[in-house]
């Protein structure tokens, strides 16, 4: 009778209640309302479990003695037979013990502990002796050793998920065949390597649908004897295993029932095998980052029901087949990063569905024109930047498609601004730097342009008065460096039409801006990333800049700034880089030990006199500090062991040094460095630089001993100063120094004898009378004057090795493994996407995402 009071109140509520509310919310209410009570023996049990439990989150608060466990939050109820069901503690901040009283829930079939944290504790044994579970969910859930061989005994369980969790690993899986009724199965990040077969022991469930075993140390996906028999696989997820061989053939015979196949990132080589053409019914590919090469052969065209294919950042070459035309489902393309050449075929113009195209780092040639996006009317996101297209469309042409992001950097378009764009109403990533464009704007572009988040106009001819600038608060990026804006920047800076601006980074460096800095930077307090350099500004630095209390990167290098920095700028504590080289500037100011977020200080060829203040050793975040080519006085204060980041490895602030806005926009900080004398540009790989410049002062004394702490110091430059006595043995423990120059100052006795000292160039000590020793040819006693010595000057051109940029031999980084090792390397990142992903069931939607909002889709996830 009760019962069915329930259920008629459960009907009621399912009539009246709108849609969008859950299906638990109606749960817990509808057992409220009657009063079914719980069965005795599970709520003692859920009530020892909840003792072992941590719960940081005050998830477990309802579950208390005096309330009925049928409304407790998590737990699921069956009122025909009085018993509990479904545990659903995914995501609650649980951590500690599980108890075994969970045995006592002899109908539990349902057990969700994903998204915890369990302390890298192993796997419950007894979770193989709750024979009634039909799905177990440790996914992420911070468990590490063996998985136990005991969860081969639940052969009711249909859904088992131990993904993503610390260090699992199996020494064999025969125990596994005892999942007999199993049809998803995620492994990933589990070690497998030890058991060969395992393919092979998977491929024996019958009805295993879904297999997930990405990052699983799997050396190979080739059947070690005869072949898998995978009867029912719909998708399959082998990506992040490091192969090192083709793809395997065996994947044609999945090709009735196959749906989606991941296999990025494994190391595969040769080319795109036929047998992934015999899919038909495949909707999903990715094959993305590995290392196939020759060409991608005509039949890929005939997938018709694929929606989702991404070849990118592999080496394939040849042309895009013109058969792709007949993908007429699909919805993303990508095909960038590889060596792609031929133009582009006119039928890819036919996609009606596509929504991504990406064709961008390729060799790829000749026109773009209005046939190839005839049918795209669907299109929102077009990458096809650093190719050598010509876009060539006419003045009146109007496209079918309101894209989301253009990125078509590094290819022509110019001289005159496309005026297709105006009817690009949603445009939020803007790219066009580097593509010909030159001369005035036409009237509409700066009131057009005002509704895109992301601008990059860089490196074109652009020649414009600053003034026409119009930006709405929706630009939250704007870089117009190396063009040709001219006018008084605070024509710009202090127009009414501007006040509202959000704009987070501004690179307007290399133009021909004039004037003084103004008054106005009250209306700029969003910046983040200020970059006015190399232009032709005057004037004091005005003590308004202040406001800018988020900045986070200040240049104002090569102008004709002079006076005082103001102290002002002790605001901005944001700040982590600071350029105000090649001006006019004074003293170092005091309070400069204030910042202590700065990572690089460049004062270099500023005029700048007086003493280097020990205040400056406050900046212990410090990695890059230029002084060079000063009148500075004094000696080298000696506390730079406080510099601690030059004296540990890897401290992890990277991600300052490029913001990614987007899969491809991104603002990578750089930077003018003159570590061996000669100036070079630092972009991607300043984040490794560890640098002391102190050339071409007057410093005197000499050099502190305790340098020798700075371990991490790659440059260390003090040459052409007044610096004197012996140079300190303790300096042959700088061993990572990959340049060290102490010429043209006084030192003099003995050159410290090690391995490090010796390999530079006697270049490197000159100029010091009385220093001796090797690498120099003045020996230090009578005895040693017979020895041969190699002339001064010797080979030590290194400058076109990458590994001179850094000052380190091995682990030049290139921009693309800034973003996509964090992503699929970094555990919190993959797991995020992957999450979502299971949440979302919509792996298009997501991978999709992964590629084009990065950030602030991850953040959102990240938070949840
Ligand atoms: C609970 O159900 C019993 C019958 O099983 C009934 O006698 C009792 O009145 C109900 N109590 C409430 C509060 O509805
Ligand atoms: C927990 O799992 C349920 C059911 O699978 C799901 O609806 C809910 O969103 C999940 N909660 C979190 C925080 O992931
Ligand atoms: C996993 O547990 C270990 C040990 O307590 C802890 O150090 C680590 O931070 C945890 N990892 C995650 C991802 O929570
Ligand atoms: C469960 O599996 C283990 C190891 O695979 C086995 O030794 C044990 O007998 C099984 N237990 C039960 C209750 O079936
Ligand atoms: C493959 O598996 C199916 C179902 O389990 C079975 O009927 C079939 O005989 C197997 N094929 C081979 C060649 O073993
Ligand atoms: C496909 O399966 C058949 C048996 O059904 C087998 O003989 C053949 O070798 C398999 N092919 C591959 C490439 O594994
Ligand atoms: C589509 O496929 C058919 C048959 O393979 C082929 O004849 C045709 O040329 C293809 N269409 C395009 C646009 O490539
Ligand atoms: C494209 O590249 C292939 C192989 O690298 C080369 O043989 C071919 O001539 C190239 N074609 C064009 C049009 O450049
Ligand atoms: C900018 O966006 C707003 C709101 O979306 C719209 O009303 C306006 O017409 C747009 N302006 C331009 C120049 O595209
Ligand atoms: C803009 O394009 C230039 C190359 O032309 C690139 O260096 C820069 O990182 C891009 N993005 C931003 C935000 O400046
Ligand atoms: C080099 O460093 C080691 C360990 O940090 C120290 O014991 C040793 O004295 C140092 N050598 C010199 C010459 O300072």
């Amino acid at each position: 009778m009760a019962a069915s009071f329930a259920t008629l109140h459960v009907l009621f509520l399912v009539w009246f209640l709108p849609a969008t509310f859950s299906l638990s919310f109606f749960f817990f209410k509808a057992e409220s309302i009657s009063n079914v009570s719980c069965y005795e023996k599970d709520k003692q049990a859920l009530l020892t479990l909840k003792r072992g439990l941590t719960d940081h989150g005050h998830v477990l608060s309802s579950w208390s003695d005096h309330k009925d466990c049928c409304i407790w939050d998590g737990v699921f109820y069956d009122k025909k037979i009085g018993r509990v069901t479904e545990l659903h503690l995914n995501y609650s901040r649980l951590g500690g013990e599980i108890s075994g009283s969970l045995l006592q829930l002899e109908h539990l079939n349902y057990l969700d502990l994903s998204g915890n944290d369990f302390n890298c504790t192993p796997i419950p044994t007894f979770l193989g002796s709750m024979f009634s579970l039909t799905h177990l969910d440790l996914l992420w859930a911070n468990f590490s050793g063996l998985i136990p061989h005991q969860l081969g005994n639940l052969s009711s369980l249909r859904y088992l998920s131990l993904g993503d969790n610390s260090d699992l690993y199996v020494d064999n899986l025969h125990w596994m065949s005892g999942l007999s009724a199993i049809q998803y199965l995620d492994l990933s990040s589990a070690d497998l390597h030890r058991e060969v077969d395992c393919l092979q022991i998977m491929s024996k469930f019958p009805s295993l649908s879904e297999l997930f075993l990405q990052n699983c140390q799997l050396d190979s996906l080739n059947p070690s004897l005869g072949f898998f028999n995978f009867t029912s696989l719909r998708v399959l997820s082998l990506s992040g295993n490091q192969c090192n061989h083709k793809i395997p053939n065996w994947f044609s015979n999945l090709s009735t029932s196959l749906l989606r196949l991941d296999l990025y990132s494994s190391s595969l080589k040769g080319n795109i095998l036929p047998s992934i053409f015999n899919l038909e019914k495949l909707e999903f590919l990715s094959l993305y980052f590995n290392k196939l090469t020759e060409q991608i052969l005509e039949p890929l065209g005939q997938l018709k029901h694929r929606t989702y294919l991404d070849l990118g950042y592999n080496s394939l070459n040849g042309p895009i087949p013109s058969s792709f035309g007949n993908l007429s489902h699909i919805r993303t393309l990508y095909l960038d990063q590889n060596q792609l050449n031929g133009t582009i075929p006119k039928s890819l113009g036919l996609l009606s569905k596509l929504e991504s195209l990406y064709v961008g780092k390729n060799s790829l040639t000749r026109t773009v024109d209005e046939g190839h996006f005839r049918k795209l009317s669907k299109l929102k996101d077009l990458y096809m930047s650093e190719t050598r297209l010509f876009f060539n469309v006419n003045s009146n042409w109007v496209p079918p498609f309101q894209l989301y992001s253009a990125s078509m950097s590094s290819i022509k378009i110019g001289p005159n601004f496309p005026s297709w764009l105006q009817s690009q109403r949603s445009l939020h990533i803007f790219e066009m730097s580097m593509s010909g464009i030159s001369g005035n704007a036409p009237g509409w572009f700066w009131n057009w342009i005002s509704n895109v988040t992301f601008i990059n106009l860089s490196n074109n001819h652009i020649k414009c008065d600053v003034s026409a600038i119009f930006l709405s608060s929706t630009v939250k990026v704007l870089n117009i460096a190396n063009n040709s804006f001219y006018g008084p920047i605070s024509t710009f800076l202090c127009q009414k039409k501007i006040r509202k601006n959000k704009l987070e980074i501004l690179d307007a460096s290399n133009n021909l801006l004039s004037g003084e800095l103004s008054h106005c930077w009250n209306y700029w307090q969003s910046l983040i990333h200020l970059n006015l350099g190399s232009n032709n500004l005057v004037g004091r630095i005005p003590y308004s800049m202040g406001a800018l209390v988020d900045l986070q990167s200040l240049r104002l290098q090569n102008n004709s700034i002079y006076g005082d920095i103001p102290s002002s700028l002790k605001k901005c504590s944001n700040l982590r880089l600071i350029d105000m080289g090649d001006n006019h500037l004074s003293i170092i100011p005091l309070w400069i030990g204030e910042m202590t977020n700065l990572l690089v200080l460049s004062l270099r060829s500023s005029e700048f006199n007086g003493y280097i203040p020990q205040q400056i050793c406050q900046l212990s975040s410090l990695r890059v500090l230029d002084l060079a080519n000063n009148n500075l006085l004094g000696s080298i204060p000696n506390c730079l062991k406080n510099f601690s980041a030059m004296a540990l490895p890897n401290s992890n602030i990277d991600a300052f040094f490029s913001t990614d806005w987007d899969f491809y926009a991104s603002y990578v900080e750089n930077l003018k460095l003159a570590p061996k004398g000669k100036e070079m540009e630092y972009k991607e790989n300043l984040k490794l630089v560890r640098l002391i410049d102190l050339s071409s002062n007057n410093l005197s004394g000499s050099i502190p001993a305790e340098i020798s702490d700075l371990s991490e110091l790659r440059f260390l430059n003090l040459s052409q100063n007044h610096l004197s006595s012996e140079i300190p043995p303790s300096m042959s423990n700088l061993t990572f120094l990959s340049l060290l120059d102490l010429s043209y100052d006084n030192f003099s006795g003995r050159i410290p004898s090690s391995t490090q000292l010796q390999s530079f160039d006697a270049l490197r000590y000159i100029g010091n009378p009385q220093l001796c020793g090797d690498p120099l040819p003045k020996s230090c006693t009578i005895e040693e004057q017979s020895l041969n010595r190699s002339p001064i000057g010797s080979v030590e051109d290194d400058s076109k090795n990458s590994s001179f940029y850094i000052g380190m031999g091995v682990g030049f980084t290139t921009g693309f493994w800034a973003i996509c090792g964090a992503l699929f390397f970094n555990r919190t990142w993959r797991h995020a996407c992957f999450r979502f992903a299971g949440e979302l069931k919509d792996w298009i939607y997501v991978t999709t995402m992964i590629k084009m909002n990065l950030l602030e889709k991850l953040r959102v996830c990240l938070n949840k």
